[in-house]
């Protein structure tokens, strides 16, 4: 998904050691569709040169406020004439007590106070740099100018130190420029999500569990956080990342994925159930490690409580969205699923077209009736998702 197509930015690289991963940050910038114009100040072009993001941005790229290859001369005014925003990736301590202070001294910086687009800034420095009150105070100013601050994150320093400072990942700065720009369809709501299996355990090495992957529950959980929900996911065992800004809850089995939702539920405005919760557990969990017997062996399953249902039948439920997976006649199984666990937005897919996959093709039925999305990405088709969901929780105006 090109999530940032017909986007033009201006990526400003300052210098700091963590210019490194503005390489990266480029290279992703224009994978999901941007086109990316690439400004760096002298003291960055000291750690990467600007051979590297040319290749990498496949554009020229600019250090000079002096640059005589712009015709009317004036770089600082025409590489942000057009753009949606000048993203600053690392931003040194320096650069932003310039930004909050107005200074226009180089091309990055003038190219800043010349702007009309949106200016977001991805901090990068030492820890104790960045808890001087010099900073603090810059930062005030900063946000309070309606700059958009991503970061940084935590963690050990080029310096040797550990703390506060680090420039956040590659991946996490695309996934805050993606957030800024799309709809805030879900602000000021909590979201849980149950992704991923249940681990049912038969003794402590042995359990039951299936091959769901996880993917579409991780994918709606970056659509809502992109939707700029409050987002926690709780999820049962799988490989995936944790995406940025979701806060995931890892458990193993059925009971205790239900007992996580049920402490989160409350305060939510909308709980999203995509997790391939085990139906049955054993009856008995061995509490060591059963031996072979050469015998037949007989296992007593009981029923797991439906998460779901029991959710949608609280008091004062926030709005549930339930997902059914069904090998054949999609349309009669999931309106009677819909119907019997009470929810008023249910997602079916056929499992031959998208368990464990990258992509999937779903129909939505809610009370209006039924809504193909077709077959997509997990990543796409959570967004549209999260489209529906959002015109429902609006009262539903938007046209079919
Ligand atoms: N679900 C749940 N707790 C369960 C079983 C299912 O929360 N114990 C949720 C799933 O996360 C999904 C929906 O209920 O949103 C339907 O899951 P699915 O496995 O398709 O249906 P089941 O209710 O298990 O019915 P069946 O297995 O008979 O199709």
């Amino acid at each position: 998904m090109e999530e940032l197509k017909g986007r033009n930015l201006v990526l400003g690289v300052s210098g700091g050691i963590a210019a490194y991963k503005a390489a990266e940050l480029t290279r992703l910038l224009v994978k999901a569709g941007a086109q990316v114009d690439v400004v760096m100040t002298e003291a960055a072009t000291r750690f990467v040169t600007p051979v590297t993001f040319q290749a990498l941005s496949g554009r020229t790229v600019w250090t000079d406020l002096w640059d005589a290859r712009i015709g009317n001369n004036m770089a600082h005014i025409d590489l942000t004439r057009g753009a949606d925003g000048i993203l600053i990736a690392p931003a040194s301590a320096d650069i932003l007590a310039k930004l909050a202070h107005g200074f226009a001294d180089d091309l990055l910086t003038t190219l800043c106070l010349a702007r009309e687009c949106a200016l977001m800034v991805a901090p990068a420095m030492n820890r104790q740099m960045w808890e001087h009150p010099a900073t603090r105070r810059n930062l005030a100013q900063l946000q309070a100018d309606g700059v958009a601050i991503f970061g940084p994150g935590e963690g050990d320093q080029a310096c040797g130190e550990t703390g506060l400072g680090r420039m956040l990942e590659p991946e996490e700065v695309l996934e805050a420029v993606v957030a800024y720009f799309a709809p805030k369809l879900l602000v000021g709501r909590k979201v849980v999500i149950t992704a991923g299996p249940t681990f049912e355990p038969i003794d402590p090495v042995r359990g039951i569990t299936n091959t769901s992957s996880g993917k579409m529950g991780y994918a709606l959980a970056r659509a809502c956080v992109r939707a700029s929900a409050e987002v926690v996911l709780v999820s049962g065992p799988v490989s995936l990342p944790v995406p940025p800004g979701v806060r995931r809850v890892a458990v193993q089995s059925a009971l205790q994925m239900r007992d996580a939702v049920l402490a989160e539920v409350p305060g939510a405005a909308v709980f999203i159930a995509v997790a391939a919760v085990a139906d049955y557990r054993p009856a008995q969990t061995a509490e060591h490690k059963i031996k072979k017997s050469g015998e037949p062996m007989q296992l007593w399953l009981t029923p797991n409580p439906d998460i779901l249902a029991e959710v949608a039948a609280l008091p004062q439920p926030p709005f549930c969205v339930g997902f059914a997976a069904e090998s054949r006649e999609l349309d009669a199984y999931a309106a009677a699923k819909r119907a019997a666990k009470r929810v008023p937005l249910l997602v079916g897919n056929l499992v031959q077209d998208g368990l464990g996959g990258d992509d999937n093709e779903v129909v939505l039925y809610d009370d209006r009736g039924r809504h193909p999305l077709g077959r997509a990405t997990k990543t796409e088709l959570a967004w549209r998702i999260v489209e529906h969901l959002a015109d429902l929780l609006a009262g539903g105006t938007q046209q079919e």
